[in-house]
């Protein structure tokens, strides 16, 4: 089925500027590197804390978009392994936000069936960020219109070398023999193991890399780059970003 650019209702709720979709060829899950806060920061001369701020309108923004399309998984990049090399002062305005979003938020994304996961190392973050979240898990835990996985405190290789050392304390219990490590048994110890691989990576603020995302997940999936920032990323955003998804050719590997 195909959508006219004039048709703007999916599922029956409004959806401004929908350019033509396909809704039978729709991403099953999309992942986004929201990049670009800091610039957007920089240009409107407000501090970094309160790019952060605008980016959280994207989320609910594209959330939303996602929900109303009938996305499966959401996957987003809000905190790397690395970004705890930023000043206090921002990671501190990072978590403080993260919190408040949850606060606000929650209850209208269980409300709308969403299941939320999260994907790092979450041991590893402030105590009312793992409360917090920890709390978003239970309460969605048993909801099946879309998964939001948020990536917090998450870095590809850190998820690797932990699947590699869980995969090791298999060995050596004897729970697992080394000829049944594989490329299954590699996926099913990463942090979230029932989620499908990405089919689409979108990445705003006109960056080209993958900055330590999902790189075992992402191996077919196709990117997709702007150059918007993300406070300015919107659901025609997400349209069109959809759309070149759709204009791509996927081979994996076959002719
Ligand atoms: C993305 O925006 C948000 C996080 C990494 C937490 P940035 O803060 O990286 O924004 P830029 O890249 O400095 O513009
Ligand atoms: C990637 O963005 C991490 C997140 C979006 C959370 P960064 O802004 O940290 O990436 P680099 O430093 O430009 O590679
Ligand atoms: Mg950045």
């Amino acid at each position: 089925m195909s959508i006219p650019a004039i048709e703007n209702s999916v599922n029956g709720r409004n959806v401004p500027e929908l350019p033509s979709l396909d809704l039978s060829r729709l991403p099953r899950h999309i992942a986004i590197i929201m990049d670009g806060n800091g610039r957007w920061a920089q240009q409107h001369g407000v501090t970094r804390a309160s790019g952060h701020e605008a980016g959280a309108k994207s989320v609910r923004a594209v959330v939303e978009a996602s929900r109303e399309l009938g996305i499966g998984v959401l996957s987003l990049y809000a905190f790397s392994t690395e970004n705890w090399r930023r000043s206090k002062l921002e990671v501190s305005a990072l978590f403080r936000l993260l919190s408040k979003y949850i606060g606000i938020e929650l209850e209208s994304i269980h409300k709308e069936n969403i299941r939320v996961t999260v994907m790092g190392r979450i041991e590893g973050l402030p105590a009312r960020a793992q409360e917090d979240l920890r709390h978003a898990m239970e309460l969605t835990a048993g909801n099946t219109a879309m998964v939001l996985n948020v990536a917090i405190n998450y870095g590809a290789r850190a998820e690797l070398a932990d699947a590699a050392r869980k995969i090791a304390v298999a060995v050596c219990e004897g729970r697992l023999q080394p000829e049944d490590v594989d490329e299954a048994c590699l996926a099913r110890h990463l942090y979230v193991p029932s989620l499908p691989d990405p089919d689409m990576l979108i990445r705003t603020s006109g960056e080209m890399r993958l900055s330590n995302f999902m790189l075992w997940q992402l191996s077919y999936a196709e990117i997709v780059l702007t150059p918007t920032l993300w406070p300015d990323f919107r659901k025609p955003d997400l349209y069109k970003a959809i759309a070149e998804f759709q204009s791509r050719a996927r081979r994996f590997g076959g002719r």
